[in-house]
């Protein structure tokens, strides 16, 4: 096996390149995809690790541009940071017809506050040296009681922790930050109604079904409303049912 790395020529510094950020990037892939062509055309089988999914911001985007029109070509998914992170902080990130923005910190603070303030769910990447502008974009689109920061999602050292407690100093290039749809509920502004149990009975004459799911509950501050006597089609239609439960022997 031959082993070839491709190193980046610049991560979180400046560069002295004539093209600037754009311009070293850009040698640096033309020489990478020449590299991997090189052991293309002598028959070689070429493996191009990437991290999470690789057309997801993924660095293998510019290999494939370069070089899947000349080779044969398979893209393994693979699982998303966002993915990962959300599952080790066991949030729900977006349900129903919730809308997830994912949002490069790297945005202007003004756009990245209006599409927070915008949005449901939402996934901020690309932290590091954006953190102290991203965390005050979450605070203006009032979202940041509710934002947490995942570091190093599904590595050893992976660590989560309120935005609100993290040291701006610390943030690594692998962390980003997880803003639950659910948490829209809990702004002051109130846009999304809760999700509460619903509950409706049946009487079919010889035994009584009990179908138990979850759905939009009572508005804020209006009287809940008494269960029916019969399931009405908006009863019926209620997502996510998790059970129903038969009395009488129905089986
Ligand atoms: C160039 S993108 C690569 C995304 C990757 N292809 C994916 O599927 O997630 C790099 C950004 O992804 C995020 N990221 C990648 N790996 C991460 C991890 N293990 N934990 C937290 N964030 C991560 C960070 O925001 C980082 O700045």
């Amino acid at each position: 096996m031959i082993e070839e790395n491709l190193v980046y020529p610049v991560t979180t510094g400046t560069t002295a390149h004539p093209g600037g950020y754009a311009g070293a990037m850009a040698e640096f892939y033309e020489a990478s995809a020449g590299r991997l062509a090189g052991h293309l055309a002598a028959g070689r089988d070429v493996v191009l690790l990437a991290e999470g999914d690789p057309l997801f911001y993924g660095s293998y985007m510019y290999m494939h541009d370069r070089l899947s029109d000349r080779f044969e070509t398979e893209v393994v998914p693979g699982v998303p940071a966002f993915a990962a992170a959300t599952a080790g902080v066991a949030t729900p990130l977006v349900r129903q017809t919730d809308v997830l923005t994912i949002l490069p910190g790297t945005l202007p603070e003004p756009e990245l506050a209006r599409r927070l303030a915008d949005t449901d769910g939402a996934i901020i990447m690309k932290l590091g040296r954006t953190f102290p502008k991203v965390r005050s974009a979450l605070e203006q689109a009032g979202r940041l009681d509710h934002a947490m920061y995942v570091e190093r999602a599904s590595m050893p050292e992976q660590r989560w922790l309120p935005v609100r407690d993290v040291d701006p100093a610390t943030v690594p290039y692998f962390s980003l930050i997880v803003v639950p749809g659910d948490s829209v509920a809990a702004e002051p502004s109130g846009r999304r109604t809760p999700i509460q149990p619903v509950v409706a009975r049946v009487a079919t004459g010889r035994a009584e079904l009990v179908v138990v799911g979850l759905g939009p509950g009572p508005t804020p501050g209006s009287p809940p409303k008494p269960p029916r006597s019969s399931p009405t089609s908006s009863t019926w239609s209620a997502t996510r049912r998790t059970s129903i439960g038969c009395r009488s022997g129905l089986g």
